[in-house]
């Protein structure tokens, strides 16, 4: 089996077997980093990051692995870039091609990405869609294989809006890795319905499973993982806000969550996350709507259980993993 010269663009792409050499990898990576070994074993090739949406963990994660393994990074925002304004998505994937030996993109459609993978003819990597988040993910499943030895067999439950990238993104690799994936939200909010049935059919082959729960006091029974994300998604209008609190109030990580739970479960939220008043959104939550805490308490996200930063951390080991196993042949 060989990752070399493959794209990550979403978990849908990739066996249980690549999804687990890519861990295993970043795993090697990330204990040559701590050992201060130095491994520049993709040096001399270029990386294009284009980035249509706000990031911190992700972009610092890509400069960072790419500079560890030896490479140039060249950061592109809308702003200063002429891609989809004066350029079509096509042309520009072409150009960036021509220069770079790989590219990362975050920003809207996940057919973006594939066009981009389809027209610059180089690996490219997927650093968010409204559709997919697959680097967070290998981040949370390397994270789970530390605290927990393994993935199989494990329950995850996630709490909150499991419409979009993160809910998405977590049942299908859940399913590929033989996880019980139970997402525990109001109807409306589950993923949609073909994409369910494809999790289904795959978790059937794995020895995993899909739930759903509305229950937000027995969601998290028998969860050796409690995880959740923030309840609007980058892009979306603030006027979402009012509804999405109502909805979605029941549903926060709250100290009674995480006891239902089984006693060693640990609390993931893929960040930045909104469990007190330090962010300006957070303030203006307060202001209209009276709450100071909103997917997660503050509680939880600074309690013992959980693993918030480990997880973010593991970004950098996980996305440096993506680029290593695309563009270098042979690692040790
Ligand atoms: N989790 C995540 O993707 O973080 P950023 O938006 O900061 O990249």
């Amino acid at each position: 089996m060989s990752l070399y010269g493959k794209s990550f663009l979403k978990l849908l792409d990739f066996s249980k077997e690549e999804i687990d050499e890519y861990l295993s990898l970043a795993s090697r990576l990330k204990e040559k980093k701590k050992r201060g070994i130095p491994h520049e074993i993709a040096k001399g090739k270029n990386i294009a990051l284009v980035f249509e949406k706000t990031s911190t963990r992700t972009r610092c994660a890509f400069e960072v692995a790419a500079a560890d393994l030896g490479m140039r990074a060249v950061y592109l925002d809308p702003k200063s870039s002429q891609i989809g304004k004066k350029e079509s998505l096509a042309d520009s994937a072409k150009v960036l091609g021509r220069m770079f030996d790989a590219i990362e993109y975050r920003g809207f459609a996940q057919e973006i990405v594939e066009d981009i993978a389809r027209y610059s003819g180089v690996p490219t990597f997927n650093g968010l869609t409204n559709e997919f988040h697959p680097t967070q993910i290998l981040a949370d499943f390397l994270t789970i294989k530390e605290k927990f030895g393994k993935t199989e067999g494990i329950t995850l439950c996630y709490y909150g809006d499991a419409r979009y990238n993160m809910g998405n993104s977590l049942m299908i690799g859940a399913a590929k890795e033989g996880m019980h994936f139970v997402a525990c939200c109001p109807e409306k909010y589950r993923p949609n319905q073909a994409l369910v049935r494809e999790a289904e059919r795959i978790a059937k082959a794995s020895g995993g499973s899909v739930r759903f729960s509305t229950d937000p006091e027995k969601g998290s029974v028998g969860a050796d993982v409690v995880y959740t994300d923030v309840w609007v998604s980058m892009g979306e209008e603030e006027s979402v806000w009012k509804e999405r609190i109502q909805d979605l109030l029941p549903y926060r990580v709250t100290k009674k969550v995480m006891e239902n739970a089984k006693e060693s479960a640990i609390f993931m939220h893929c960040l930045p996350a909104f469990h007190d008043l330090g962010t300006e959104v957070g303030r203006a939550i307060y202001e209209k709507f009276g709450i100071r805490e909103m997917e997660v308490s503050d509680e939880v996200f600074n309690g013992p259980r959980s693993v918030v930063f480990d997880e973010a951390e593991n970004r950098l080991h996980t996305i440096k993993a993506v680029i290593a196993a695309s563009l270098v042949k042979e690692i040790e």
